[in-house]
Formats: C-alpha cells, sequence, structure tokens
C-alpha cells in the first residue's frame, strides 16, 4: 500500500499560508504534528469568518477527532501553549489528551532562551539575523549542547527540575553577566514557575514518536505540519540568516520519530509572491511602491511580532530549489488574489552573478545576484470569488500555468481568500483536497 501521508511544507521564506492548507486536509487524517520550530511559527485559520492564529498547537485542534502532536523536534514554550490552549478553549475549542499530545522529548524555551535571544540580536545590531525573539536559537543551541537543555519530560519531574534549573541558571547567570552585564535570573522562581507548567501539561505529554509509529503500522493517516519555509531551513536556507531547526520536508521524520518513508506526499506551499522577515538576502525584494502594494493588499505584517514583511516578485529560482529539495510532488498556490489590479507581473526565473548565469542554485550565495526576471501580463479583476480555475482571469491562468512549467510541478490548489471556501481545487493528486 503507498503511503498516504501528507507533508505541507514552505517552500519561500515562511508565511505562504500553511494554516489554510493544513486545515483543509485536516478533515482526512488522524494526527497533525508540528516537526520543527516552535512559537516563532505563526499559523492562521479563517473558520466561519472566525480568525485563529495558531504559534505552538496544531492546526488540526480545529477538527474533531484529529489528534494533534507536537513533535520532539519542535521547541516547546509552555508559556505560549498554556495561554494558546486557554485562550482556544474560552473560544469553545476543547483541548486534551484526547486530541493534543506533546513530545516528552520536545526540547522546552526557558526563560534564558528568550533572554539570549534579545540580548544576543542587541549585541549584533546591524548585523543581526532579526528573529522573532522567541528563544529559538538558544533552544536549539542547548540542545546540540545538552549539558544545559531541559526537555518536556524533565518538568514532570519538579525536584529534579529545580536541581537542574539551579545548575543551568548559574551558568546562564555568570556567562549573561560576563556578556552583556545582565542581571540574575532567580533559579528558584523559575523552577517553581516551570513545575507549575509541568502539572497543567503532564496529562499531554507523551512518548508521540512511538505513537506515530504504530499510525505508520496501521491506516491512519497522518500529516506533517512544517513551520517557516525551506529558504530558512538551518542547512539549506539562507545561513546564517535562517532559523535554528530542519525546516524542509527532510526534517519530518527526526523531528516527528517517523521513518523518512513514513513522510509520503510532499505538497509545497508558495505564496504567489515573496515575502520575508528578519534580515538576509532576498533577491526579488521590491522595497518600493510595488512591495508597499503588496504589503497593503497581502496584509503582510508578522502573526507572531507584527513585523512589516519585506515583499517582492515570485522567485522560481529559489522555488525549484525548495521544491527539489523537498521533494514536492506539487505545490499550493496561496495568496493569488493579492496580485489583482497590477498592470504586470513578474517573476524571477534565474540569477546572474557578474553577468554570468549561476547554474546550481546556493542559497548562501544570494548577497549580490542580479535576477533575470520575466513579465507577464496582470489582471485587473478581483478572483476571491472564483471557485473553479475557469472562472480566473486568462492573464491569471497564465500565470500559474507559467509556474508549473517554471518548477516542474502541478500546482494543486490555489487559495484566493482567507475562507475556508476560497479555494480552487486544480491538478492535485493528494487524495482529501481533490
Ligand atoms: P528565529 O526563528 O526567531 O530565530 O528567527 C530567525 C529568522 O527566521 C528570522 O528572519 C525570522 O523572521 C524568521 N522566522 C522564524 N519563524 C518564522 C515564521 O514562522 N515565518 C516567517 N519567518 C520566520
Amino acid at each position: 500500500m503507498s503511503c498516504e501521508n501528507v507533508a505541507v511544507v514552505g517552500l519561500q521564506w515562511g508565511d505562504e499560508g500553511k494554516g489554510k492548507v493544513v486545515d483543509a486536509l485536516s478533515r482526512v487524517c488522524k494526527y497533525v504534528v508540528r516537526f520543527c520550530g516552535g512559537a516563532n511559527a505563526g499559523h492562521t485559520v479563517v473558520v466561519g469568518g472566525e480568525r485563529y492564529a495558531l504559534h505552538l498547537i496544531p492546526c488540526g485542534v480545529l477538527r474533531e477527532g484529529v489528534t494533534n502532536v507536537v513533535g520532539n523536534g519542535v521547541a516547546f514554550d509552555p508559556t505560549v501553549a498554556i495561554e494558546e490552549i486557554a485562550g482556544l478553549r474560552d473560544r469553545g475549542v476543547s483541548i486534551g489528551p484526547d486530541n493534543l499530545l506533546i513530545s516528552a522529548a520536545a526540547h522546552v524555551v526557558m526563560p534564558w532562551h528568550r533572554r539570549e535571544d534579545s540580548l544576543s540580536e542587541a549585541r549584533l545590531a546591524g548585523g543581526k539575523i532579526g528573529t522573532t525573539a522567541r528563544g529559538i536559537g538558544p533552544c536549539y543551541a542547548d540542545k546540540a549542547r545538552r549539558s544545559t537543555a531541559v526537555r518536556a519530560a524533565d518538568l514532570l519531574d519538579a525536584t529534579g527540575l529545580r536541581e537542574k534549573v539551579r545548575r543551568i541558571a548559574e551558568a546562564k547567570n555568570t556567562a549573561f553577566a560576563a556578556l552583556y552585564e545582565a542581571d540574575p535570573m532567580d533559579a528558584d522562581a523559575i523552577a517553581d514557575e516551570f513545575a507549575d507548567y509541568g502539572r497543567q501539561i503532564a496529562p499531554m505529554v507523551a512518548n508521540t514518536g512511538a505513537i506515530l509509529r504504530r499510525a505508520v503500522a496501521g491506516e491512519d493517516r497522518i500529516l506533517f505540519e512544517g513551520g517557516q519555509g525551506s529558504m530558512l531551513d538551518v542547512d539549506h536556507g539562507t545561513y546564517p540568516f535562517v532559523t535554528s531547526s530542519a525546516v524542509t520536508a527532510c526534517g519530518v521524520p527526526t523531528g516527528a520519530g517517523v521513518p523518512p518513508s513514513a513522510v509520503g506526499q510532499v505538497v509545497g506551499l508558495v505564496k504567489a509572491y515573496s515575502t520575508r522577515v528578519g534580515a538576509g538576502p532576498f533577491p526579488t525584494e521590491q522595497d518600493n511602491e510595488i512591495g508597499d502594494r503588496i504589503r497593503d493588499r497581502g496584509r503582510e505584517y508578522g502573526t507572531t511580532t507584527g513585523r512589516p514583511r519585506r515583499c517582492g516578485w515570485l522567485d522560481a529560482a529559489a522555488l525549484k530549489y525548495a521544491a527539489d529539495l523537498c521533494g514536492a510532488a506539487e505545490v499550493a498556490l496561496a495568496l493569488l488574489d493579492v496580485l489583482s489590479g497590477f498592470d504586470e507581473v513578474k517573476i524571477c526565473t534565474g540569477y546572474r552573478a557578474g553577468g554570468d548565469p549561476i547554474e546550481d542554485y546556493d542559497a548562501a550565495r544570494l548577497a549580490d545576484v542580479a535576477c533575470d526576471y520575466e513579465t507577464m501580463e496582470g489582471w485587473a479583476e478581483e478572483i476571491t470569488d472564483a471557485r473553479s480555475f475557469g472562472d480566473l482571469p486568462a492573464a491569471a491562468q497564465a500565470y500559474v500555468g507559467r509556474i508549473e512549467q517554471l518548477i516542474g510541478r502541478p500546482v494543486g490548489l490555489i487559495s484566493v481568500g482567507p475562507d475556508r471556501e476560497a479555494t480552487i481545487v486544480h491538478h492535485t493528486r493528494v487524495r482529501g483536497l481533490s
């Protein structure tokens, strides 16, 4: 039997509209699993006009019968998770161990991680990465360092936790005082606070890898919900201007605890133009009226930080790279409606360095490249009410067709508005989307 699981991953710099596609697919999946990132993500789902912005809790939480999993690869921030759970419960969404599980092996974002993120960025000033200040990088750094890490399972043992927190806080206080002249943190207050979080989440903490591997062996379908986007991957993105986890489809097995063969079909999420938040190279950026217009129409401000996003034309060279890397079977094209009203639209088809075309894509060498653009006719009409490909203006259809050619993959779905209904099913082969 072929694997029916699906991985939804961003092919750009995040914010591709993953929430909506994950929500659509969660209708036909038993599990929705986050495998990377943490509260730096912001996934928006609109259900019946109600808008939900989720940071840590998988988007399947808005569907009955779905088990949501925060995988071992996630940087788990209990302060955010508990607030998010409370906010969802206030809005009538029931959350408990029957629909939300947290990997015992997920690393915990501790107060010193957020602190270091901010202090380090402030110190870097002009050279800063432009992080979300959620403590993500320092948390993953401690995961790799091992001796200063805290995992979700540690929160369940108050005595062991106090000992650990005292030891780590002492080391952090010494380092932060020397590096940043920072005031010391109160280890016992932190231990009390996090032991209390442990009590609150205890029923949901589980060996999620074992549960998912059992699902892989059976019939239950799993949806892997990516965070960020491939160009922010710690290995394959625009390093060092990246996040600190493996966010491509290659990160699924490690971050969820399943074998590579269980990843299933990969759907690459693509916005009809490009955006990026934070610093780093962005070859198709339009720091001009065009970018401003895209930002206004697309409401391109960070879900997590509220920062205005940098905006630009679609970069098919980067997309092809990311789609190849992720093994994307098809792409879902989001926010096509934002491009209505442009006389012409552009797509970057490749780069040049010193006048010569660059053959092999190298995400770490984008700083000084020049883009080759193809210019296409734009469309004036608003397209939010389109429900079939034929409803789209000819110029919009041609734009979609050209994207398919340039990245060598079918466009499975086209999103033309935030609501669940504002979706055109095009060439998808994923069961549940068609
Ligand atoms: P960090 O993940 O907070 O360390 O931030 C590193 C870089 O990734 C910054 O440029 C952030 O703006 C970016 N980033 C992290 N998470 C997201 C996301 O979910 N969407 C878009 N950009 C993100």
